[in-house]
């Protein structure tokens, strides 16, 4: 395995790849790697000659007061899963590399990303839309492996890949769970042992409105309110948001008709989680 960590040398390679006709899986990560990452390395594996996965702490999508600075870096960590995993190249620039002096160009994905996490993180979606944009430049994927996990910034990249005419294909891989159901995420490490226990009602207010459709309900307004008054038990959880959308364009539904995603995020103690789950319901014939 390489660890490559200039942009310019990363291109050079990557271009020299696509001569030789081979085809290249992007996994784009901040590292802190976890199976939820490796689940999107391993898909990469199975369907491209070529598996490149970033890391890289983007500096472009953490507001004022995130946690950008205490973010996890365990790089040697994760260049021996990547090996492992028998990845092919480690792209790891340092921010001066992607953002030299002047750096002024940025893209935006409009209406998509003022909803939902928008709303209380203005500025990040234009950073992972803009650090997305040119690590598909500098490394020419084939096929760019993203997460359900995280279900709007999924939505804003294959938005941003259509609009763009990136020649990509995005493929959305499902949520990786702990066994009791909590989502996978990099933020899990910030959380004490209570707080680990209260995180679960993420996972399980999901459940409560799955069970919910499932015996019949179809209002919108009774699921989150719901939602809300079994995630509010929990005196160390506050709640940033609980949304039922269309899952292509995020409007809000009033009524759960077809496809809905239900998501959340919600702060346990200082750490901010998100979860989601998408749910089909057959229309009456
Ligand atoms: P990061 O949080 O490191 O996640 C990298 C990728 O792993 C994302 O596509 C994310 O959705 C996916 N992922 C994380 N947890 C997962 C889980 N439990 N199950 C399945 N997939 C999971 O998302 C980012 O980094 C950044 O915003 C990035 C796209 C790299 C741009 O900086």
């Amino acid at each position: 395995m390489n660890v490559i960590t200039k942009s310019s040398h990363m291109y050079a390679r990557a271009l020299e790849l696509k001569k030789r006709g081979q085809s290249i899986g992007l996994v784009p990560t901040m590292g802190a790697l976890h199976e939820g990452h490796m689940s999107l390395i391993r898909q990469a594996r199975k369907e491209n000659d070529v598996v490149i996965v970033s890391i890289f702490v983007n500096p472009l999508q953490f507001g004022g007061g995130e946690d950008f600075s205490r973010y996890p870096r365990p790089f040697k960590k994760d260049f021996s899963l990547c090996s492992r995993a028998s990845v092919d190249y480690v792209f790891n620039p340092a921010p001066s590399d992607l953002y030299p002096d002047g750096f002024s160009t940025y893209v935006e994905v409009d209406n998509l990303s003022s909803v939902l996490c928008g709303k209380s993180r203005p500025g990040h979606f234009r950073g992972v839309a803009t650090v997305v944009n040119k690590l598909c430049n500098i490394t020419c994927p084939d096929i760019m492996y993203v997460g359900q996990k995280d279900a709007q910034q999924s939505v804003i990249i294959r938005r941003m890949a259509v609009d763009l005419n990136l020649p990509v294909v995005i493929r959305v891989m499902p949520i990786i769970r702990e066994p009791d159901g909590l989502a996978m995420s990099s933020r899990n490490e910030y959380l004490n042992g209570r707080e680990r226990e209260d995180a679960l009602v993420l996972y399980n207010s999901l459940m409560l409105a799955k069970n919910m459709v499932k015996a019949g309900t179809r209002d919108v307004t009774r699921i989150i309110s719901a939602m809300k008054k079994f995630i509010r038990v929990k005196k160390n959880a506050l709640i940033d948001y609980v949304a039922v959308v269309e899952p292509d364009t995020l409007v809000p539904f009033k009524k759960i008709t077809g496809q809905c995603l239900i998501a959340l995020a919600v702060r346990i103690g200082k750490t901010r989680l998100i979860d989601n789950i998408v749910l089909t319901v057959k229309k009456k014939p």
